[in-house]
């Protein structure tokens, strides 16, 4: 039979990095694709006891339905987390939890994108929100990323042309780049869209693990009225919970618990109890400080292996937090054929061009570090600068 779907599945890219994940699945290569933290830092134990005392303590009311809006003691600590943090004040209940930051974006999409909507979004832009967005068919609008942020004339043109329904933007430790807002940027990007009738999306995966320097404000602090913050435990406690969250203004609120009672009810609820029983149990400040203790040596090796071992042509970030960086090829050297040397030197990176939406990024390449150990590291960006030396010439 002729099986039929939605027009829109055909417009939706599948995820690339899966297919390069299948290619990795081979256990002698040295996979630096995925972006996976590191699972030797997971609170293994914490999590069984907390599961344990959920269990014993409320088990008929862990396994059964609950509210849209998610365990409301959870939401508090993310509230009071906001307001250590960053000085943020978000009550509670402008607080939303989700099955992970994904299903936040999918809902983003859901209440905010019709068919051929401006979309604002970085270039290059994170991948699951361009598959979880592009669902929606909107005419993306992609802005530019500098060493300090977006390119800010590009995005006030696209806002003055368009008018777009959101800019998405990660403006700490960005996933692919690794790429920080600046203080002033932050500034700029929150004054230039304040009043607009544009809202920024600020994904805040990584904003817990900065390893080096100090804190930055949110971009939410410079337009509190349109702007929405996702969170996610997935890079700061385990990413199996599938645990997340979003804070936005009551309006938008309203239209995200429509948009999620029809997508799944609520959020895993057991999930649910046994984080916050994990975070009221345990110290999460010396947990977060293992992470960035780990994460800092482990970009530090990677940093280091490829001032020796790339060619100097090759650019990169180095970023001060997070999970990945990016390199940049001389013009004319493509990441596609550095992809295929690659994986037969037993070594794999992300190619840049799926995280980019009008067609660019061919000359780039995304690095994780943080589910490598340092052996593995060096060894293979050891591999890798070779594969770049033969492509180079
Ligand atoms: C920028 C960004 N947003 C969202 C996500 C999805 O995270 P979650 O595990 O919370 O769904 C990721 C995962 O890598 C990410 O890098």
């Amino acid at each position: 039979m002729a099986y039929r779907f939605a027009a829109r599945m055909g417009k939706t890219p599948r995820s690339f990095i899966r297919e390069i994940l299948r290619v990795t699945k081979d256990r002698s290569i040295i996979s630096f694709a995925g972006g996976l933290p590191n699972p030797a830092l997971f609170p293994v134990d914490a999590i069984k006891e907390a599961a344990i005392d959920v269990l014993t303590e409320k088990p008929t009311e862990a396994l059964q339905y609950s509210t849209t809006e998610g365990y409301l003691p959870l939401r508090e600590w993310i509230s009071e987390r906001y307001q250590k943090r960053a000085g943020l004040s978000i009550p509670p209940e402008n607080i939303l939890i989700t099955n992970g930051s994904q299903q936040s974006l999918d809902l983003i999409g859901k209440i905010c994108i019709d068919k051929k909507s401006p979309v604002a979004i970085e270039k290059p832009g994170y991948l699951g929100a361009i598959q979880a967005f592009s669902l929606y068919e909107p005419q993306f609008h992609p802005v530019g990323l500098e060493l300090d942020g977006p390119d800010i004339a590009c995005l006030e043109e696209i806002v003055r042309r368009y008018s777009p329904q959101i800019f998405y933007g990660v403006p700490n430790f960005q996933n692919p780049s690794g790429i920080t807002y600046s203080d002033e940027k932050r500034r700029e990007v929150g004054e230039m869209l304040s009043g607009t009738d544009t809202l920024f999306i600020e994904d805040d995966a990584y904003g817990e693990l900065r390893f080096r320097g100090d804190d930055l404000p949110l971009v939410h602090q410079f337009l509190p009225e349109n702007g929405i913050i996702l969170g996610s435990f997935s890079k700061i406690i385990a990413p199996g919970m599938r645990m997340g969250w979003i804070a936005a203004p009551q309006e938008i609120y309203e239209k995200l618990i429509t948009a999620k009672q029809a997508s799944d009810l609520h959020s895993n609820y057991l999930s649910q109890l046994i984080i916050h029983q994990f975070l009221a149990s345990h110290d999460i400040e010396s947990h977060l400080r293992l992470i960035r203790d780990s994460y800092r040596r482990q970009r530090d090796c990677m940093v280091k292996a490829m001032e020796e071992f790339f060619p100097q042509e090759v650019t990169f970030t180095r970023p001060d937090g997070g999970m990945f960086l990016w390199a940049t090829l001389p013009d004319g050297i493509s990441s596609i054929d550095l992809f295929e040397l690659a994986i037969r030197k037993k070594v794999a990176f992300v190619p840049g061009n799926p995280f980019y939406t009008d067609g660019g990024g061919s000359s780039s390449l995304r690095l994780n570090y943080s589910n490598a150990d340092p052996d593995s590291i060096i060894e293979g960006i050891r591999r890798l600068g070779e594969a770049m030396k033969s492509l180079i010439g």
